[in-house]
C-alpha cells in the first residue's frame, strides 16, 4: 500500500526541512511497524529506525540520538515506560519528544505515560495527516531548541575568547598567541588520541592559560629586562590568580581552563610552580599547554629578548624532555601531524 496515496496530502511533508531528522519507531506489531516506517518515508523522512521491543529500543538509543520517538504503549509484556526512562537517562541533556501511540486513551494510561515523560499522544487508529503534522511540529520545536543551544554555546565560547584576549592584550594586541596555543594544544590532543569532546574543550580552554595575568602589574609584566627574584614571585602568582578567576563553574570548558591556568607552569621534574607537582601528578591538560606555551613564547619576540628560530625552540624541547616537559607531550609535539599544523599557522600568520 502506498501510504502517500492514502493520506492524499502525502506530499505535504515532502521536501520539508526535517528530512534528515532521525525518528525511532517502537511497536511490537510487525505490520504496524512496517506501516509507520512506510508512512514516514513517504512523507520524506529518510532516517527511520525501528524497534519491536524495549530491549531493541534501548539498544537503538545507546547507538543513535533520535530527534523524535514514536512509542506504542502496549509492547506485550514489556513496560513501554522503560523506553522513555532509558531515553531520558542516555540523552539527559537533550529535549527529545516522545509521542505515545495507543488505542487506550483511559485517563490512567495518559497519566502513566505523561508521568514517565511522554510529550504527546496519538490515538490508534490515528489520523495520518494529524500524525504527520504533530511530528513536524515537535521536530520544529526540537530544531528551535537545538539552534538556541548552539547560539548559547557560541556566546559562551566568544565570552571566554574575549576574556583570554583581555588578559593577553598587554602582551599581544593581536591575540594571536592565544589562538595558536588553542590550536596547537588541540592538535597535540589529537595525536594523543583524545576524543572529540575533550579536543573541543582543550581548544577553547587552553587560550585562557594566562588569564591570571590580569592581576600582574605592568611594571612586572611588561618589564623590558629580566625580572628580579621578587618580580618573579609576583609573576608566578598569575597561575593562582587565574585559577581563582575560573573556579566554581560547572561548564566543562571553564573547569578545564581552571586546571590549565593553575598547572601550566608545573614541571615534569617537580620543580615548577605553584604546587611543585611532579610527572603524571600534573593534570594532562597542564602538561600539554606547558609545552605549547613554551614553544610559542620561544618563537615570538618578548620585551626582554628576540624570538628564537623554530629549530632553536625544538632543540630546547629536546633538551627539556623529561626535565621541564612530559616526554609523551614532547613526542606528540614532534609528530609530523603537529608540524603540519605549525606550518599552517605560519602560513596563516604570514598572510
Ligand atoms: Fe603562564
Amino acid at each position: 500500500m502506498r501510504v502517500g496515496s492514502v493520506i492524499g496530502g502525502g506530499r505535504m511533508l515532502k521536501s520539508q526541512r526535517y528530512h534528515d531528522s532521525i525518528i525511532l519507531v517502537v511497536d511490537d506489531e510487525p505490520s504496524a511497524l512496517e506501516f509507520l516506517s512506510v508512512l514516514l518515508r513517504e512523507a520524506g523522512f529518510e532516517q527511520v529506525l525501528m524497534a519491536c521491543s524495549v530491549a531493541e529500543a534501548t539498544r537503538r538509543l545507546d547507538s543513535a540520538r533520535p530527534d523524535l520517538v514514536l512509542l506504542d504503549w502496549h509492547l506485550g509484556a514489556d513496560d513501554s515506560a522503560n523506553v522513555i526512562r532509558h531515553l531520558r537517562m542516555t540523552h539527559a541533556d537533550e529535549i527529545i519528544p516522545v509521542i505515545v501511540l495507543t488505542a487506550d486513551m483511559a485517563p490512567a494510561v495518559k497519566h502513566n505515560a505523561l508521568a514517565a515523560g511522554a510529550s504527546d499522544f496519538l490515538n490508534k487508529p490515528f489520523d495520518i495527516t494529524e500524525a504527520l503534522l504533530r511530528i513536524r511540529n515537535y521536530l520544529e520545536m526540537r530544531r528551535l531548541y537545538q539552534t538556541r543551544e548552539r547560539e548559547l554555546e557560541l556566546a559562551r565560547l566568544e565570552t571566554l575568547e574575549r576574556l583570554a584576549r583581555a588578559a593577553e592584550y598587554r602582551d599581544d594586541t593581536t591575540g594571536q598567541h592565544i589562538i595558536r596555543v588553542g590550536r596547537l594544544s588541540e592538535q597535540i590532543g589529537r595525536v594523543l588520541g583524545l576524543d572529540e569532546e575533550r579536543l573541543f574543550e582543550l581548544r577553547h580552554a587552553a587560550p585562557l592559560h594566562d588569564v591570571g595575568k590580569i592581576g600582574v602589574p605592568d611594571a612586572v609584566l611588561r618589564k623590558p629586562a629580566p625580572l628580579t627574584r621578587e618580580e618573579w614571585e609576583v609573576m608566578r602568582q598569575h597561575t593562582e590568580i587565574g585559577a581563582r578567576i575560573l573556579e566554581g563553574c560547572a561548564y566543562p570548558v571553564i573547569q578545564m581552563a581552571r586546571t590549565i591556568a593553575l598547572t601550566h607552569h608545573e614541571r615534569w621534574d617537580g620543580i615548577g610552580y605553584p604546587q611543585g607537582l611532579r610527572g603524571e601528578d600534573i593534570p594532562l591538560w597542564g602538561r600539554i599547554v606547558a609545552v605549547v606555551d613554551a614553544y610559542d613564547a620561544m618563537t615570538n619576540d618578548r620585551p626582554y629578548r628576540p624570538a628564537l628560530s623554530h629549530e632553536q625552540a625544538i632543540e630546547t624541547l629536546h633538551t627539556e624532555r623529561e626535565k621541564q616537559f612530559d616526554p609523551m607531550i614532547v613526542d606528540a609535539f614532534l609528530d609530523p601531524a603537529t608540524f603540519s599544523t605549525l606550518r599552517g599557522e605560519t602560513t596563516e600568520s604570514d598572510t
